[in-house]
């Protein structure tokens, strides 16, 4: 078992192992003295994790209600969202009472969003059942929704009061899922931790409990730092900027994971050609992600990435910024031009065209 405190806006644990999900009853209880506990989930969730929930909750004293929710991304949306809210007014829920996550990111965000703003904000806790969860979304507090305009354009920093990561759970999912959250895994020994990137050259399934712990570590000391998001933490979009591109173009049929993971290479691809990081930098990325049974590559042109790029939220005026890794474990900024370059400077287009080749 493993612990990892947070220390922005609120203090909390993220806590690490196997079982977590049978003891959450008895966790909650010494840190919630409330009377009804709402654990929203969704429908594949429910059918493996549910009921041991309840359970530990019901154990614990609490009078628990459920609200499962169809699983994917576009369950996280306003119909959803407001659908969570009328079911706690209804069943009186009041601000001294909680909410639980338990899921992966849609999920989590969903729940979080609704405890931001319901009564203008409940505590909650994050139980993350994926990998992806467990070692991204589920830490530092960013909830929302998606509307027709864009993914997460609506919603909150928000912290949770405790996150749970019962890593028995992620043996539930299946092997494509569980590579996926794989990718983020890679993301942070890229940019943050070269022991990291080794340790995940052998068989990752035996090693996770310390693995998570070492990711949410880096996201935790980026978050103390950096909670709403105006600096460092915006070199946890590594292999984002193009990855996002390539998520829209594929209208979401390419999974986050997948996308992150051809945007990690494309972007060290980039940096190699335009002699900016060693040749050896994208190649030790592209094979790990690989080893992972990740896409390295994608069949978009730069033109068809460009147009969706231009319209980045993560875009400042006439720049965009890449997040690029020269050697393994750290990172750097390179603010590119949309559009002319300035004298000499790189452009978005020179990066998309040598990131294809
Ligand atoms: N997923 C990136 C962040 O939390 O900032």
């Amino acid at each position: 078992m493993k612990t990892v405190t947070v220390n922005a806006s609120k203090t909390y644990d993220i806590v690490i192992g196997e079982g977590l999900l049978s003891e959450s009853g008895a966790r909650i209880r010494a840190l919630h003295p409330c009377k009804t506990v709402v654990v929203v989930t969704d429908d594949n969730v429910a059918k493996f994790h549910l009921t041991k929930v309840v359970q530990s909750l019901e154990a614990a004293g609490y009078n628990v209600l459920t609200h499962v929710i169809p699983h994917g991304e576009t369950s996280k949306c306003r119909e959803q969202y407001f659908a969570l809210l009328d079911f706690m007014a209804e069943r009186r829920v009041t601000r001294s009472d909680l909410l639980v996550a338990l899921g992966g990111g849609v999920v989590g965000d969903l729940t979080g969003f609704a405890a931001a703003t319901y009564l203008r904000g409940i505590d909650f806790v994050q139980m993350s059942t994926t990998v992806l969860a467990a070692v991204d979304s589920s830490v530092g507090g960013k909830t929302g929704i998606d509307i027709p305009a864009g993914k997460n354009l609506v919603g909150a920093f928000y912290q949770p009061i405790l996150v749970l990561c019962d890593t028995k759970a992620l043996e539930t999912l299946p092997e494509s899922v569980y590579d996926d959250g794989c990718a983020e895994i890679i993301k942070y020994g890229c940019i943050a931790d070269k022991e990291l990137f080794e340790w995940l050259k052998a068989p990752i399934r035996p090693q996770i409990e310390r693995v998570i712990e070492r990711c949410v570590s880096i996201k935790r000391d980026i978050v103390d730092q950096d909670e709403r998001d105006t600096g460092i933490r915006v070199i946890l979009n590594f292999g984002h900027t193009i990855g996002h591109a390539i998520e829209k173009a594929s209208n979401f049929t390419i999974t986050h994971g997948q996308a992150v993971a051809i945007g990690m290479v494309l972007i060290e691809n980039a940096m190699f050609r335009l002699g900016l990081a060693p040749k050896e930098t994208f190649e030790a990325t592209r094979d790990l992600v690989a080893a992972y049974r990740l896409p390295v590559k994608t069949s978009f042109t730069s033109d068809e990435l460009y147009d969706t790029m231009t319209t980045d939220k993560k875009r400042s005026g006439d720049r965009l910024r890449f997040i690029v890794v020269k050697e393994i474990g750290a990172c750097e900024y390179l603010d590119v031009a949309v559009g002319e370059a300035q004298e000499g400077g790189i452009t978005l287009r020179n990066v998309l065209e040598e990131a294809l080749q």
